[in-house]
């Protein structure tokens, strides 16, 4: 699972840095695949209200929110966002790239997009301040609130401390190591417990990300469901997003990954290699392989994509009766 942390303060060593640094390294000794991004490093511009988005479902501006913030957000398990309290809220640079999100939040309020990962995504908050105010968090968790919630994330509440000013100061908190251990075992402990699928194709710019959404929507909770590419190719095939988009699910910036990179950070019960098997099946042990033989051109036209699609959808139901321990599911 990638655990992706957004830290918010300019000072890259002070006192948020140091919470974020120790969560991170606490959720990869759990095993999770971990990224931090020090959000005043991107170029991002500030919503400018322009409502495209609420039409059009896409952002008018072209930039690290494209290329890193929303790909990142779309394939995290737990995104956890890091500040310091400035004037009751978040500094500047972080607030622009929270905006910013409004563009998934009018995919999924405005045009009715669902994302197959709402619900199984966690957030989850760190934050401090100088003084001892006891609202000093307030607004920072509102805010928290209503991102979560238009990113599709479960927010999870969050670590705060107040009296905590210069660099230096959150390190010497007695009890703060042991309340990051104690958060991440929480958050990451029963993530991967489920009984779980890996749906394989070719280069997991299309057939492998159909399949593992619409298990994630016909399964609900029963299980967890990866999809990754043999050799994955750089970018999702154009055509995915308007395909699924016509089923009502939201697949905008999900970006292919590769098997290699995604096994040592799974466990999967069952893997569905799907299209031409002329590449090494992973060697996992204890796993069931199913193979599903379809023809998955590498430029399909858009009705080729709807064919693909409905195939897969049925094919997805009809796994999901088979496999034993999501036999409960209709
Ligand atoms: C521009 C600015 C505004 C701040 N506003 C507040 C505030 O409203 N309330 C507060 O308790 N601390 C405030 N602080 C203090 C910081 O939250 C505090 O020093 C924090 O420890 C900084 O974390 P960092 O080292 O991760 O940057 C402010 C600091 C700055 C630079």
């Amino acid at each position: 699972m990638l655990v992706t942390g957004f830290m918010g303060s300019p000072r890259k060593h002070g006192n948020t840095a140091y919470l974020l640094d120790r969560f991170l390294e606490e959720a990869a000794r759990l095993g999770a695949e971990t990224r931090k991004i020090h959000v005043p490093d991107l170029k991002v511009t500030p919503c400018t209200g322009c409502s495209v988005c609420e039409k059009k479902g896409r952002c008018v501006f072209k930039d690290d929110m494209q290329t890193t913030v929303f790909p990142l957000l779309r394939n995290s398990g737990l995104v956890v966002m890091a500040s310091p309290i400035y004037f009751y809220t978040v500094p500047a640079e972080f607030k622009a790239m929270i905006d910013r999100t409004q563009t998934l939040w009018s995919r999924k309020f405005k045009l009715g997009l669902k994302d197959p990962e709402e619900g199984r995504r966690k957030g989850f908050l760190l934050s401090v301040g100088a003084t001892r105010g006891k609202d000093l968090f307030d607004s920072i968790n509102l805010t928290m609130k209503y991102f979560f919630r238009g990113i599709s994330t479960d927010f999870k509440g969050g670590l705060t401390y107040a009296r905590i000013e210069d660099p230096g100061d959150m390190k010497k908190h007695p009890d703060v190591d042991e309340h990051i251990r104690l958060a991440a075992q929480k958050l990451l402990s029963g993530m991967d417990d489920k009984r779980s699928c890996l749906f394989l194709c070719r280069d997991n710019s299309y057939a492998s990300l159909m399949a593992s959404a619409f298990a994630r929507i016909h399964a609900g909770d029963n299980g967890a469901f990866y999809s990754a590419g043999f050799v994955p190719s750089e970018t999702a095939n154009p055509f995915l997003v308007p395909v699924m988009e016509e089923k009502s699910l939201d697949l905008a910036y999900v970006k292919p990954a590769g098997v290699q990179s995604l096994i040592p950070f799974i466990r999967p019960d069952h893997v569905v290699i799907m299209g031409p098997t002329d590449y090494p099946v992973p060697d996992l042990a204890n796993v069931d392989v199913t193979f599903w033989d379809m023809d998955l051109p590498e430029s399909p036209t858009m009705d080729d994509m709807r064919r693909i699609r409905d195939d897969i959808e049925e094919r997805v139901l009809i796994l999901m009766k088979t496999i034993v321990t999501f036999e409960s599911i209709s």
